[in-house]
């Protein structure tokens, strides 16, 4: 049984002459442990795929199997607690609350968890410490660099103990060297940990660090390879990123 499966999932906007076809009869499944890019240039449908994908959004036809179970029917109440159980968001601008501290931020996920205060400060201390941020619990994000802020991200989407993790283009608004640290802890989380991970990107060096590569173009994939390419290869004799 896959972890995720779509089932010719096609997704519309808008209706008869001003209908956008997002993404058209998508067959795709996501074993646990993938780490995955989505690749393509905008307007492909990259970003309504990782929506669906994370449950934020319903395909207009076609199913969604999680763990083997159909989501069709589920209402919205209960479709947003499966997310918050299973699926974590990192996104491009971080979204990371202004007003609220480094440490209040990565708490966001617990709030409604029955947990004592003291469980709740260890998880989000184990979660700072293994992302080297500890020291900054006490900041607010404006702060803090694009990197760090990343990093807060990262840890609110890893103190849920979320089986998935879902990134929209997460490098988007880091610099090169930054942007590559990020993927190489996205890497160690997804090795050590056994994290699912999914990014959409339209980087190919971002997507070189993933074991996976799925190219969607007009709302549809046009392919899905493994790749078994070495990032550190394609960074040797480059500064780009
Ligand atoms: N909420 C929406 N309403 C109408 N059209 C949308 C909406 N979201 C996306 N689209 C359209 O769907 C297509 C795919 O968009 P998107 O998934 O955002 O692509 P990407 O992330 O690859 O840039 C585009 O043509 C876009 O204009
Ligand atoms: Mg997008």
């Amino acid at each position: 049984m896959s972890l995720i499966e779509l089932n010719n999932v096609s997704k519309f906007y808008g209706r008869d002459e001003s209908r956008t076809v997002a993404l058209e009869s998508i067959q795709m499944k996501v074993e646990v442990g993938d780490f995955i890019s989505i690749m393509g240039p905008s307007g492909s449908g990259k970003s309504t795929l990782l929506n669906i994908l994370g449950c934020m959004d319903v395909p207009s036809v076609g199913e969604y199997l999680l763990k083997g179970r159909s989501l069709k029917g589920v209402d919205h109440k209960e479709l947003s607690h499966i997310r918050n159980k299973v699926i974590s968001f990192v996104f491009q601008h971080f979204a990371l609350l202004k007003n609220y501290s480094v440490y209040e931020n990565v708490e966001l996920p617990l709030l409604n968890r029955k947990l004592s205060t003291k469980e709740k400060r260890e998880k989000i201390f184990t979660q700072l410490e293994k992302l080297g941020i500890n020291k900054l619990y006490k900041k607010h994000p404006t702060q803090l660099s694009g990197g760090q802020q990343q990093r807060v991200a990262i840890a609110r989407a890893l103190v849920s103990d979320a089986e998935i993790i879902l990134a929209d283009e997460p490098t988007g608004a880091l610099d090169q060297k930054t942007g590559r640290e990020l993927l190489e802890l996205l890497s160690s989380i997804n090795e050590n940990e056994r994290k699912t991970i999914i990014v959409v990107t339209h980087d190919d060096k971002v997507a070189q660090y993933t074991r996976r590569i799925i190219s969607i173009n007009d709302g549809r994939i046009a392919a899905d390879v493994a790749n078994t390419e070495n990032p550190q290869d394609v960074f040797k004799n480059t500064s780009n990123l």
